[in-house]
C-alpha cells in the first residue's frame, strides 16, 4: 500500500526522501510526492502522478536545502491517481502537511463537518480530512503532537499518519492507529528517519523503534519522544535489526524475484538453524510464548493467512495433523475475522504473515485473542505488528523480500510450520524419539534438495517460450501439492497477468474439465507419493481432451515422461516436504513467462507488497 518516509537532520532532506521513495518502489504505487520545510520556514511541496522519475525530474528544477521533510508513494483507495490526490496534503492556511497510509472510514462525515466550517478541499482523498482537522486543533494552542493525538480520537479505521508544521519546523510527528501498516523510526547521529518499510531506512541505520497501535512519536534531529494517544509517556529504546543493505539490493540479478528464488536454500537452512537437535532428537523454539500445559490442553489448531501465506497455512494444516496429531483447519484471515469463529483457549491460532502487517491477518489475530485463544505468528519481519500481537513467534529468517511476488518467504514459512508441528508433537508427547529423529533428518536434507531444484531454471525458461502467449492455465495437485497448485496459479496471474486457476486434482472432473482443450496448458504436480496413481489418472483425463500437460514429477520417473507433453523432474524429497521442491519450477515458470511477456516482475500492476487496507 502507501509508502511513507520522513527525515529531520542537518542534511538536505529532499535527496534522502527521494532515495527512500525509490527504495519503496517495490510496494507499487500510482503517484508520489514530497514536502520540505525550507530554512526560512517556507513549505515546498512537489507531487507527480506515475513513476518516481517524474517527481525526481520536477524536484531537480528546485533548490531544496531544508533539513526536514516527508515523502509518500500513493496506492489509490479514495480518489483516482492524480496530482491533486497525491500526498502530501496541505491545510488551508499552508502551515501543515500530512502523509497517510490506511483509510479514514468516517471521512465523509468529517468532510461534511469541515466543509460546513469553511474548509476548502482540493482532493478527493480521505486523507485530506486529517490535515484540516489538525488545522482546526492547532489554533486552540495545541502543539502538533497534541493536535495529532486529538485527531486520532476523531478518525475511525486503521492508519499511519505523519505530519509536519512550518510553525514547529524542527519536528516530525508520526502516529499509528490500528493495524494499517507500520511506522518505523530510525536513529542516526544527529539526524532521524522514519519510514513505513525497512529498505528505506537501511542505508542510514539499523537502530529502530517500531510504533504500535495508539503510539505517537515526536521526532527531532536529536532523537524522539514517545507517548500514547491519552498522553501517557512511553520509554522506547531503539533495537538493532538484523537486516542489511546488501540484502535489499538486486546484486547481479535482473529482478529481485529471481534473486529471492535463488536464495531459497539459505532461507530454509537459516529457518532451521539452531532449532533442531539430534541427540536426543528435539526441536527448540525460543520465542514460542505458550506453556507446555497450554500445548497439552489444545484440542484444535486453526491456521490463518492471506494469499501466499494462506497457501503456507494450508500446508501447515497437514503438518499439524500428520506430525503433531492435532485436528487442524485453515482459514482465509479476512473470512475468519468476520465469521464469529468458534475458537477458545483450547484452540491454537497460527497466523502466517511474511510482513506481519497484513491488515486482515492482524484483525483475525485480534479476534482470536478476544476469544482467549493462544496465538503464534509465523513471520519474516522482526518487530512487525503480528509479532507483537502474538503470544509467540517462529521467525522465518529469510532476510528482506522485496519482490511483490512472495517466493523465499513461502519456503521459510513452510519450514517454520514443520518445525512448529514437530515442537507441538514433542511437547504433547505425540512423537517418539525415532519418529522425531526421522522428521528432523528429513528436514535437514531440504536445503540441499531445494538447491538442486534451482537447476531447473533453464528448463523452465525454455518452456516459458512455448507457453508465454497462453491465455489461461490450470494447475492441479493433491495433498500437500494442492496448495502448491494454488500457489503456482497465484504466481502466474500476479506477475504475468495470465488467467490461472489452481484446483485439487480430484476436483477437476466436477467442473474445470469443461475448460480443457488443445489451447489449455495444465500443470499437474505429480511427484511419487501416496496419491501418485490417482494423479496419473487425472493426467490421462486431461490428455483425452487434448489438454497440454506440463507434469512436475520426481527425478527418474519414466512413466510420467511418457504420459505428459512436458516433464519437469524435481529431486525426490520426503513426502511431507515435497512442496519445498515442487514449488520451485512453478516460481521459475511464472517468472520466465512474465519476463517474456515484458511484465514488470518486481512491481506487478495493482499489487502492493504489504496489504494494509481491507
Ligand atoms: C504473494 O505473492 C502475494 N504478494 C500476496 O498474496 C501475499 O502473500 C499476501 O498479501 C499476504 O502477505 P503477508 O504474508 O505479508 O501477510
Amino acid at each position: 500500500m502507501c509508502g511513507i518516509i520522513g527525515y529531520v537532520g542537518n542534511q538536505a532532506a529532499a535527496p534522502i526522501l527521494l532515495e527512500g521513495l525509490q527504495r519503496l518502489e517495490y510496494r507499487g504505487y500510482d503517484s508520489a510526492g514530497i514536502a520540505v520545510v525550507e530554512q526560512g520556514g517556507e513549505l515546498t511541496i512537489n507531487k507527480s502522478v506515475g513513476r518516481l522519475q517524474a517527481l525526481m525530474g520536477m524536484v531537480a528544477n528546485h533548490t531544496l536545502a531544508g533539513g526536514i521533510g516527508i515523502g509518500h508513494t500513493r496506492w489509490a483507495t479514495h480518489g483516482r491517481p492524480s496530482n491533486e490526490n497525491a500526498h502530501p496534503h496541505l491545510d488551508c492556511q499552508g502551515n501543515i502537511v500530512v502523509i497517510h497510509n490506511g483509510i479514514v472510514e468516517n471521512y465523509l462525515e468529517l468532510k461534511h463537518h469541515l466543509l460546513a466550517k469553511g474548509h476548502i478541499f482540493t482532493s478527493e482523498t480521505d486523507t485530506e480530512v486529517i490535515v484540516h482537522l489538525l488545522e482546526d486543533d492547532l489554533p486552540a494552542g495545541a502543539g502538533l503532537t497534541d493536535a495529532v493525538a486529538a485527531v486520532m480520537g476523531r478518525i475511525r479505521g486503521a492508519q499511519a499518519i505523519v505530519a509536519v508544521s512550518r510553525l514547529e519546523p524542527d519536528r516530525l510527528v508520526a502516529a499509528r492507529v490500528g493495524n494499517a501498516g507500520g511506522v518505523v523510526i530510525g536513529y542516526g547521529k544527529g539526524e532521524m528517519f522514519l519510514a513505513s518499510d525497512l529498505p528505506a531506512l537501511l542505508p542510514h541505520t539499523r537502530e529502530l523503534v517500531f510504533l504500535r497501535d495508539g503510539d505517537i512519536a515526536t521526532i527531532s534531529a536529536a532523537g524522539a519522544t514517545y507517548r500514547r494517544q491519552d498522553g501517557s509517556p512511553l520509554d522506547y529504546k531503539p533495537e538493532t535489526v538484523p537486516y542489511d543493505l546488501i540484502a535489499a539490493t538486486k546484486g547481479n540479478y535482473r529482478h529481485f524475484m529471481l534473486k529471492e528464488i535463488m536464495e531459497q536454500p539459505e532461507s530454509v537452512l537459516d529457518t532451521i538453524r539452531g532449532r533442531t537437535w539430534f541427540e536426543p532428537p528435539a526441536v527448540v523454539l525460543d520465542d514460542i510464548g505458550i506453556t507446555r500445559e497450554q500445548i497439552r490442553a489444545l484440542r484444535r489448531v486453526v491456521l490463518i493467512g492471506m494469499g501466499t501465506s494462506l497457501h503456507a497455512a494450508m500446508i501447515g494444516r497437514l503438518y499439524m495433523e500428520r506430525i503433531a496429531g492435532i485436528p487442524s483447519e485453515f482459514d482465509n484471515a479476512s473470512e475468519f475475522r468476520y465469521r464469529a469463529p468458534l475458537v477458545d483457549s483450547e484452540t491454537l491460532i497460527v497466523a502466517v504473515a511474511q510482513s506481519g502487517e497484513t491488515v486482515d491477518t492482524l484483525a483475525g489475530m485480534e479476534e482470536a485473542k478476544r476469544r482467549g485463544s493462544p496465538l503464534i505468528a509465523i513471520c519474516n519481519m522482526v518487530g512487525s505488528q503480528a509479532t507483537r500481537v502474538a503470544d509467540g513467534v517462529v521467525y522465518t529468517r529469510c532476510g528482506l523480500e522485496i519482490g511483490v511476488a512472495s517466493t523465499k518467504t513461502l519456503l521459510g514459512a513452510i519450514t517454520a510450520l514443520y518445525l512448529l508441528a514437530c515442537y507441538l508433537g514433542q511437547e504433547r508427547g505425540a512423537i517418539d524419539a525415532a519418529a522425531m529423529s526421522k522428521r528432523l533428518n528429513d528436514l535437514a536434507r531440504m536445503p540441499q534438495l531445494v538447491g538442486e531444484a534451482l537447476k531447473l531454471d533453464e528448463q523452465c525458461e525454455q518452456l516459458a517460450h512455448e507457453f508465454a502467449t497462453s491465455r489461461d492455465f490450470l494447475f492441479l495437485g493433491r495433498g500437500g501439492n494442492y496448495p502448491v497448485a494454488l500457489e503456482g496459479a497465484l504466481k502466474l496471474k500476479e506477475i504475468s497477468y495470465i488467467h490461472a486457476e489452481g484446483y485439487p486434482a480430484g476436483e477437476m472432473k466436477h467442473g474445470p474439465i469443461a475448460l480443457i482443450d488443445q489451447e489449455m496448458p495444465v500443470v499437474v504436480i505429480a511427484p511419487r507419493d501416496a496419491v501418485y496413481e490417482k494423479t496419473l489418472a487425472n493426467i490421462e483425463e486431461v490428455r483425452a481432451r487434448d489438454g497440454r500437460v506440463i507434469a512436475i514429477g520426481t527425478q527418474g520417473d519414466t512413466t510420467l515422461t511418457a504420459r505428459a507433453d512436458h516433464v519437469i523432474l524435481v529431486p525426490a524429497a520426503p513426502e511431507l516436504l515435497q512442496p519445498l521442491v515442487t514449488l520451485i519450477p512453478l516460481q521459475f515458470l511464472a517468472y520466465h513467462i512474465a519476463v517474456r511477456r515484458g511484465c514488470d516482475v518486481d512491481q506487478p500492476r495493482n499489487l502492493a507488497k504489504t496489504v494494509t487496507v481491507e
